[in-house]
């Protein structure tokens, strides 16, 4: 049998073969190092961010939450009332009950602060609904967020670095950075006319950014949501000032005298009314609609309870709600899938500092 003849490939130019497969890795290890940011130090990248969380946290604590570190894990359930349905196709909307894993916590890098470290408290949830879909949101217990751009928040937290000398953030730097950035003033008014909530419990939580919900005519809404609690408000005590893990104390023992309730309230923007801008609320005359009671009836400790290994991106969000042009939400999103990252990759690796810190100093 003949052999069917294979053409000569000519001479073969070794040193260009070599240049071309060195232009290949030159460009993909560039591209690796203009994501990571090495060749732009001044352009805002996750890795960046995440870093100053690091930072700002002082000594690191492996297998927590780069922000919101200290909380705790709850569980429960929705029962929507079937109002939602008017603004958004979502099934967790339609009557009925859909299951729900949470987390309390409070703002900061180190899982061991002082409860009062900041005025701020927040509650994640995760919605598992019956299609199989999941609802996450992460929400604060203020309605506005101190900043507009995922720029400015880097800013503030550079400008909150605790300073090595007093292990506390310079005034100076703070009063520097809200006097450049006036967005900030209707945080900080609010947050000055509203003390602190004794417990988790009498706290409103808001979603803050704005959402775009499609209803079953597909009609789109810009809607933002909060919840809103059954427990009456409550300010901060003095005795409760000194205690430095009041927020659970107070949550466990309410618990045990029955479940917790919040009422989910969705508020409808009108034409006009910023949907890309976390430092401005909506005016009150606005639309609201309470679509049902949220439920919670267990705690846990972070260290195993569900909440643990959740990545509370907004951005995951059922079929019938989506993301608004508020740029805040990407950075959101990508900020905590670096973090969720880190730490799930720590708590693997090395899973007894996750324990040491869990049984350390909590008192
Ligand atoms: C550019 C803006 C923001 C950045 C970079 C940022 C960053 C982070 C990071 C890194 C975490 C830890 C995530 C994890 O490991 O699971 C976190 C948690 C959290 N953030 Fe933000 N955040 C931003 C804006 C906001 C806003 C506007 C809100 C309020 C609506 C918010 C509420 C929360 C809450 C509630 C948690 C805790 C989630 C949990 O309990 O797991 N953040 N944030």
């Amino acid at each position: 049998m003949t052999q069917p003849s294979v053409p000569n490939p000519g001479p073969v130019c070794v040193p260009c073969r070599l240049a071309a497969i060195g232009a290949v890795v030159l460009v993909l290890a560039g591209g690796f190092a203009y994501t990571a940011g090495w060749l732009t130090p001044a352009r805002l990248t996750t890795s960046r961010f995440i870093n100053t969380f690091e930072a700002v946290a002082g000594q690191p604590h492996p297998g927590y939450r780069r922000n919101h570190a200290k909380g705790l894990c709850v569980e429960g359930y929705f029962d929507s009332n079937g109002n939602g349905t008017a603004l958004s196709r979502a099934v967790v909307f339609a009557p009925g009950r859909t299951p729900v894993t949470g987390r309390f916590a409070v703002p900061g890098g180190n899982p061991s602060a002082p409860d009062t470290s900041s005025p701020v408290r927040s509650l994640a949830l995760q919605f598992q609904l019956q299609n199989g879909e999941q609802w996450r949101t992460g929400m604060n217990s203020t309605p506005v967020f101190a900043v507009h751009t995922p720029a400015q928040f880097y800013q503030q937290l550079l400008a909150a670095k605790p300073d090595p000398a007093t292990g506390k953030p310079d005034p100076a730097k703070l009063k520097a950075f809200y006097a450049a950035n006036p967005e900030t003033l209707p945080f900080q008014n609010w947050v000055k006319a509203h003390p602190p909530s004794s417990s988790l419990a009498n706290a409103a939580y808001y979603g803050i950014n704005a959402f775009r919900f499609t209803d079953s005519a597909d009609t789109t809404h810009a809607v933002r949501w909060a919840m809103v609690p059954e427990t009456p408000y409550a300010p901060i005590t003095d005795a409760q000032k000194a205690e430095k893990n009041f927020l659970q104390a107070d949550l466990d023992q309410r618990l045990q005298n029955g479940p917790l309730r919040w009422h989910l309230v969705l508020t409808v923007a009108q034409p006009g009314d910023p949907t890309d801008d976390a430092t401005l609320q909506w005016p009150d005359a606005r639309q609201h609609i309470d679509a049902g009671t949220l439920v919670l009836d267990r705690a846990m400790s972070q260290e195993d309870g569900a909440c643990r290994d959740v990545n509370f991106d907004p951005t995951i969000l059922p079929a019938g709600i989506k993301p608004s042009d508020d740029p805040l939400l990407a950075a959101r999103s990508a900020a905590y899938a670096l973090s969720y990252k880190r730490r799930t990759r720590e708590e693997a690796l090395h899973p007894e500092v996750h324990q040491t810190q869990a049984n350390g100093d909590h008192s």
